[in-house]
C-alpha cells in the first residue's frame, strides 16, 4: 500500500530559528517514517515580499541554508523529498488555474495576509504575488497530492484555502485533488527573545539552529523577562515569561523549572540563575542539531545532491497532477 503523504516547507527568506523547529519541524521529524515527505523549499514565495525582490542573491543561499536546517533537525534524505519550488514550473501552472476559482475578496481577507501587511509595514505597497501567495502555497500542496500539512499556527488560513480550493475543483470538474489537513505543532508560536509574540528574523529576536554556545548565551542572557521585576527578590511573573515559556518548551528537567518557577514567584531566585539554567537546556537541546548543521555546511555537493533527486521525484509526481486536472477541465492536449 502506498503511503500517506506530507507536503510542507519553508520559504527561502534566511535560516530556519527554534520557532521554526517547535512549530513543525518537529512534526515532520517525527511523522517521516509514517508517510512520505515532500519538503518544498519555497524560493519564488520570496519575492512577494518586497524585502527580498531585489536580493536575488539571498534567496538563493537561503535554498541551501532552508534545506540544511531541515536536515539538521533530522530529516533523513534518504527517505524525505526535498525540492526549490521554481524548479518544478507545473506548481505556477496549477496556480493560475487555482487562481480562478479564488474569490477575489477572500484573497484580501486572509488574517495571514492582512497581518503580514500590517507586521512588514508594507501599507499598500505590495504586489498582486503577494495576494496570491496563499494560492501558489495551494499549489504546492495540492500537486503532489498531500494528505497532511505540517505547520505553524499563522499557516493555518492557507491551508484552509487550499481544502476549499481542492473541494471546489473537485466539484466543479470532478475528482482530482486530494483535501489535505493542516497539523501545527505543540507550540503554536514561540514567542521571540524579546518578548514579541512572534519569533521573526525581521524583528531580530531569534535563536537559530546553529546558534554558537556564545552567540546562544548571549541571546538568552539578554532575554526579555518580567519587566516589573527590578530586584531579584521581588515577586515575578512566570506567566507569559518569555524565559519561562522557553524552559517549559527546551528543559526537559521538569522538577528543575517547576523549582525556579516557586522561587521566582516568591523572589528568591536572580534572573542571572533562571536565564543560565535556559542556556545549559537550550544549548544540550540544539548541540546535535548544531552538529549536523556543521557537517552539511561542510558538505555542500551532498546537500545539492539530495535537491536533484528531490526535484526528479516531486517532477514526476506534478506532472502527472497537472495532466489530471487540465484533462478534467477539458483543455486540449497538444
Ligand atoms: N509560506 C510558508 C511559510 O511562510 C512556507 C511554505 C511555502 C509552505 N509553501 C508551502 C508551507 C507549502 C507548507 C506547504 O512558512
Amino acid at each position: 500500500m502506498n503511503k500517506k503523504r506530507i507536503l510542507t516547507g519553508d520559504n527561502a527568506t534566511g535560516k530556519l530559528h527554534i520557532g521554526h523547529l517547535v512549530g513543525s519541524l518537529e512534526n515532520r521529524v517525527k511523522l517521516q517514517q509514517e508517510y512520505e515527505t515532500f519538503i518544498i523549499i519555497a524560493d519564488m514565495h520570496s519575492f512577494a515580499y518586497p524585502k527580498y525582490v531585489d536580493k536575488p542573491e539571498i534567496v538563493s543561499e537561503s535554498i541551501l541554508q532552508v534545506t540544511i536546517g531541515n536536515l539538521a533537525a533530522g530529516l533523513d534524505p534518504e527517505k524525505t523529498h526535498f525540492f526549490p519550488e521554481s524548479a518544478i514550473p507545473e506548481i505556477y501552472e496549477l496556480a493560475i488555474i487555482l487562481s480562478m476559482l479564488t474569490p477575489h475578496n477572500r484573497a484580501l481577507r486572509n488574517p495571514t495576509i492582512k497581518e503580514e501587511i500590517k507586521e512588514k509595514g508594507m501599507g499598500d505597497n505590495y504586489s498582486l504575488g503577494f495576494i496570491n501567495f496563499p494560492n501558489l502555497q495551494a499549489a504546492d500542496i495540492l500537486c503532489v497530492q498531500a494528505d497532511l500539512v505540517p505547520v505553524g499556527e499563522d499557516q493555518l488560513p492557507h491551508i484552509e484555502l487550499t481544502k476549499e480550493l481542492a473541494r471546489k475543483f473537485n466539484n466543479t470538474y470532478g475528482k482530482t485533488f486530494k483535501e489535505p489537513e493542516a497539523l501545527v505543532g505543540e507550540v503554536r508560536r514561540l514567542v521571540g527573545t524579546d518578548g514579541n509574540t512572534k519569533m521573526s528574523k525581521s524583528l531580530g529576536n531569534t535563536i537559530y539552529l546553529d546558534e554558537s554556545p556564545e552567540a546562544l548565551k548571549e541571546k538568552v542572557m539578554h532575554m526579555y523577562t518580567d519587566p516589573n521585576r527590578i530586584h531579584p527578590t521581588d515577586p515575578g511573573k512566570v506567566e507569559g515569561n518569555p524565559v519561562f515559556i522557553y524552559h517549559d518548551t527546551f528543559n526537559p528537567n521538569k522538577e528543575e523549572v517547576s523549582d525556579l518557577k516557586e522561587r521566582y514567584t516568591k523572589g528568591t531566585v536572580g534572573d542571572v540563575e533562571v536565564k543560565e539554567k535556559l542556556v545549559s537546556a537550550l544549548d544540550t537541546y540544539i548541540a546535535p542539531i548544531r552538529e549536523r548543521y556543521t557537517y552539511y555546511e561542510n558538505h555542500i555537493d551532498e546537500v545539492k545532491n539530495i535537491l536533484e533527486e528531490g526535484v526528479i521525484t516531486t517532477k514526476k509526481e506534478a506532472k502527472a497532477t497537472l495532466e489530471l486536472a487540465k484533462e478534467r477541465m477539458q483543455l486540449p492536449k497538444y
